[in-house]
């Protein structure tokens, strides 16, 4: 997506030094606008970890160039194998919930243990990388596709009487993916085929990303939108000025059980008392086909209570940081919550819309069936 007009992805290789990993930094956004080089797998493991990247789709793809450099560092070690089970171990310990992450991880293994050679496991390794983030992609390009048609069937229903009132979580947009992003794409599809949709940010309490992020990428594309606290949603759905929630999530068990960003379960159950249709969009590299009961088996990670305490913006210019809370308030932060498949109206992937049960999502992907 353009960012000032100018096109850009979140990671890519640098075209001068393919041993070079760039990332767009996500943390000081939207105030500042930062490249990062990433060099070798412990710039990407605290690139990760500390959020200069976040979201399922990126995750997983800066964990598939994660392996790429990891093959690179293991080519110059004594024990390759060794080498590269240590920075598997290293990028899988960064962040639990996403997904993503595991299934990049794994597809690198399995990538590379299908060829004999050093030379040859790091030129597939790159491959294999180059492969998860086209994909990547492309997934959420189409998932714009499926979404899009949704999102027109509620314009010809309101037939002109308003926009289409959309309300997001948290961003799934393409700052959480490669591009396009999942919970956008179908509102940037919209937005291009002249429909008039309009976006309700929730801000999206600690870490603020649709306060901070969504509302950015949004504005980069003209998209109207309006940021709200993120207890207002349920008072626009009594007041029917919600038309339709969109979030992403960070893993979806094959029941339709969905993990994504704490505050996903509130808005999911404000929509289903008001009937408003509650979406949630993934490329299939977010559904983990081993787990049913989300509630039960999706790991919910746990981050610092400083992100609570304080929050970051500007000041006369200045990126500042201030204290909310008294100096030793004990805060908890978790940062992912699970939405139970009941609640959920559908799912929008890159092969179509299905509903959040085992059958219908195996009905999309049949060669998950067992
Ligand atoms: O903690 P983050 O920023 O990595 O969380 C990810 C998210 O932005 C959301 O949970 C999102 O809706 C799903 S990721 C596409």
């Amino acid at each position: 997506m353009n960012v000032n007009g100018v096109p850009y992805r979140t990671i890519w290789l640098k075209e001068e030094d393919p041993s070079l990993v760039q990332i767009i930094d996500q943390r000081n956004l939207p105030h500042e606008f930062n490249i990062e080089d990433i060099r070798d797998v412990t710039a990407m493991s605290a690139a990760i970890q500390e959020m200069h990247v976040r979201g399922a789709g990126l995750i997983g793809a800066a964990a598939g160039y994660g392996m790429y450099l990891a093959a690179l560092e293991a080519s110059r070690a004594a024990d390759f194998d060794a080498s590269l089970r240590e920075s598997y171990d290293r990028l899988k310990a960064t962040r639990p919930t996403a997904v993503n992450l595991v299934w990049a991880l794994d597809r690198q293994i399995e990538a590379m243990s299908k060829v004999d050679t050093v030379a040859e496991k790091v030129d597939r390794s790159l491959e294999t990388a180059r492969a998860i983030a086209d994909e990547d992609a492309a997934f959420c390009r189409s998932i714009g596709v499926h979404g899009l048609e949704l999102i027109r069937s509620i314009a010809e229903k309101k037939n002109g009487s308003g926009p289409v009132n959309i309300l997001t979580h948290c961003n799934a947009g393409w700052l959480a993916f490669v591009d396009h992003g999942s919970a956008t794409a179908p509102i940037y599809a919209s937005h291009d085929a002249r429909i008039d949709v309009h976006v309700w940010v929730d801000e999206t309490r600690p870490r603020n990303q649709g306060a901070r992020l969504t509302a950015w990428e949004l504005g980069q594309h003209g998209v109207p939108y309006t940021v709200i606290p993120d207890n207002v949603g349920g008072h626009l759905m009594q007041h029917g000025q919600v038309d339709l929630v969109i979030t992403g999530t960070d893993r979806t068990a094959v029941s339709g059980d969905v993990a994504n960003k704490i505050g996903t379960y509130l808005k999911a159950l404000a929509a289903a008392d008001n009937n408003v249709p509650f979406y949630v969009a993934l490329p299939s590299s977010t559904f983990d086909w081993e787990i049913r009961d989300g509630v039960a088996e999706i790991p919910i990670e746990q981050r610092g209570g400083d992100e609570v305490r304080y929050a970051q913006g500007t000041s006369e210019g200045r990126l500042t940081r201030v204290l909310l809370t008294p100096e030793s308030a004990a805060a908890a932060n978790y940062a992912f919550d699970v939405t139970p498949a009941r609640l959920v109206t559908g799912l929008i992937t890159e092969r179509g819309i299905c509903e959040a049960n085992e059958e219908s999502i195996l009905g999309l992907f049949p060669e998950k069936r067992r």
